[in-house]
């Protein structure tokens, strides 16, 4: 959510600031800006709408003169897009610029104190306050004055900070956002993510909450609050630079998608070792878990989804009850949590406010933490006791479909190495499920096969208005994300219902011609889902089915089925969700939308 970078190096700044933001527009995307350093003052353009047109108007770039320069890209939260609230935000005296990733909480307070000292402001954001108190703290000392600004400050931030008087260096300070430092040589960097410096270097830091770098061309040196020099140990990043471009496909989805085998063996495949799943980094003894009275699981979005269909999965082969709520929800619920809890945080970015907000309160009240991320050294990886990562490389379509994938297969990993240690599985059970995870890449890339076939049912439906999808059990988990998919990218209504819920009401909605998605995958329930189809179809409802090939007996019923290969009933949802994502993709394409940046939504939510 709004991406920062920044420049100071021998090279034009300019044309080096809009190639990184090129990369994190992903992360917001309704005005940029850039501010560059011309060797007597801070010059600033910024221009609402979508990067192309802030390059447009400065060529590329090549209209700004200076070595070292901020950017961002913005998603607003103070204020609506437009140019004068899009970053960088400039101190009324053109001393200090700014641009910020984050909400400053109490900025209305600290906006009326300042007005009150006589400031001028020009735009409605919360960062232009952080411009002004900067300038009014300071007093001839970069460090003091940003240091005693960060102590007004109530929110979370990424910043990245020039000032006219320190003309060769950049301050970048992160809380709760994140932000890090690349190492280039007698060049440097910050960025909100990787994919914005992986064409300088490899080399980065990650800053930790509250400290602050100062950038320079010829070093970096980071400080505590106070201003103690901190000795980062940089990291080094291994990615293939082709894990952050399209490679020849039209959107990032459409690449992620097809992604699905390699991520998803990748994840699976370092974890099974001589047939047995090896989880270094669970610290978790036996003693331990069996002291687990209740499993919670916390998450946002489609992560949220693969909560709801963990909680099946874990409560089928650990027995252990599960829970599973939103973190917005969660964090102030006052939930019932204590040392007997295991609270299980789920989480693509490692970033997400709300979630890494419940990560901590569940902390607080002293529940043990297992977070399952996708971004090494993230936030949540970072404060929760113990971390899985998903090995699904970056993702930078806004709606997530290669990380959804690596996050269920941890579930599977996780659920399986608990109910082993717990004694609770058969060996020949254990032998069994091991196989069927290890058959799921292949299985994922069968069902991709079927492309051709999902893009000629997608030109069915992509006029449709309303689409409903049901299901039942782990079925209904997939709906949820099935629906949520089709709906955040093509913009189609659509609502998910477990399958017996729907004659409760919404099917009142159901007329000629509505689109019902149903997924059958599940044999036990397969007959149940048979009389709810013919529920909706008595009612005129078009039935698009999602089964096994096992379950032919649906084309009974559906006009339209998509076809997944056989696995153990609670790995299905791994394979239902390729076909649906794919509908999803296909059907925004048809309508011409916008895949990778959907309209008001930005990857990596790190406001409430
Ligand atoms: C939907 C989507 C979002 C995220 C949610 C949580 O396609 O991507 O719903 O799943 O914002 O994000 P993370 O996983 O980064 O915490």
């Amino acid at each position: 959510m709004c991406g920062i970078v920044g420049y100071v190096g021998q090279d034009q700044a300019a044309p080096i600031l809009l190639e990184g933001l090129a990369k994190l527009e992903y992360r917001g995307y309704d005005s940029a800006g850039v501010a560059v350093y011309d060797g007597t003052s801070i010059q600033v353009v910024k221009s609402k709408g979508r990067l192309k047109v802030l390059s447009d108007k400065i060529h590329g770039g090549a209209d700004m003169t200076g070595n070292i320069g901020i950017g961002h890209t913005r998603w607003a939260t103070h204020g609506k897009p437009s140019d004068v609230n899009a970053h960088p935000h400039v101190s009324e005296s053109g001393k200090f610029a700014i641009v910020h990733n984050g909400v400053i909480e109490n900025y209305l307070e600290l906006k009326s104190d300042l007005l009150e000292k006589g400031c001028h402001f020009v735009s409605e954001t919360d960062t232009e306050v952080v411009a002004q108190l900067l300038d009014y703290n300071y007093k001839g000392n970069l460090l003091e004055a940003v240091i005693k600004t960060l102590k007004k400050i109530r929110g979370s931030y990424a910043f990245g900070i020039i000032c006219k008087d320190w003309p060769d260096r950049i301050i970048g300070v992160r809380k709760e956002s994140p932000l890090i430092v690349g190492l280039g040589k007698g060049e440097n960097f910050i960025a909100s993510d990787i994919p914005a410096i992986l064409s300088h270097t490899r080399e980065i830091y990650r800053l930790q909450e509250n400290e602050i770098a100062v950038i320079q061309a010829d070093g970096v040196t980071v400080y505590n609050m106070d201003q103690e020099v901190i000795e980062k140990t940089p990291d080094h990043i291994n990615w293939d630079i082709s894990a952050a471009e399209k490679c020849g496909y039209e959107h990032f989805m459409a690449k992620e998608i097809m992604e699905q085998p390699k991520a998803v063996h990748d994840t699976i495949s370092p974890r099974i070792k001589n047939g047995r799943i090896v989880l270094d980094n669970i610290t978790l003894t036996k003693e331990q878990l069996e002291n687990i009275s209740r499993i919670m699981i916390v998450a946002c979005g489609s992560a949220y989804h693969v909560g709801v269909v963990a909680k099946y999965v874990f409560e089928r082969f650990t027995h252990i009850p599960v829970e599973v709520d939103v973190a917005s929800e969660f964090r102030y619920r006052d939930p019932i949590i204590d040392e007997h809890v295991l609270v299980l945080v789920i989480s693509q970015s490692g970033e997400t406010a709300d979630t890494l907000a419940a990560l901590r309160e569940a902390k607080r009240l002293g529940a043990r933490t297992i977070s399952i991320v996708n971004v090494v050294g993230s936030s949540i990886a970072n404060e929760s006791d113990d971390v899985l990562y998903t090995w699904a490389g970056p993702e930078i379509a806004v709606a997530t479909t290669k990380a959804y994938s690596t996050q269920l297969a941890v579930i599977y990993l996780l659920a399986i190495y608990i109910a082993e240690k717990m004694g609770v599985i058969s060996e020949a059970d254990y032998q069994y499920y091991i196989s069927e995870l290890q058959s799921l890449p292949d299985k994922i890339a069968e069902t991709l096969d079927s492309k051709a076939h999902v893009r000629a049912v997608a030109e069915q439906f992509y006029q449709k208005k309303d689409v409903f999808f049901i299901g039942r059990n782990i079925d209904y988990a997939m709906s949820l994300e099935g629906s949520l998919k089709l709906k955040e990218i093509s913009y189609i209504h659509s609502e998910a219902y477990a399958a017996g819920e729907l004659k409760h009401g919404t099917i009142s909605l159901i007329e000629n011609g509505t689109l019902v998605i149903a997924l059958a995958t599940q044999k036990r329930l397969f007959e149940k889902m048979m009389s709810n189809i013919k529920e909706v179809k008595a009612r005129g409802a078009t039935v698009l089915g999602v089964t096994t090939y096992s379950n032919q007996q649906i084309e009974k019923e559906a006009e339209y089925v998509f076809y997944i290969p056989e696995i153990c009933d609670m790995m299905l949802p791994s394979l239902a969700v390729i076909p649906l994502q794919m509908f999803a993709y296909n059907i925004a394409n048809l309508k011409g939308c916008d895949i990778d940046k959907p309209r008001n939504l930005a990857k990596s939510v790190t406001v409430e």
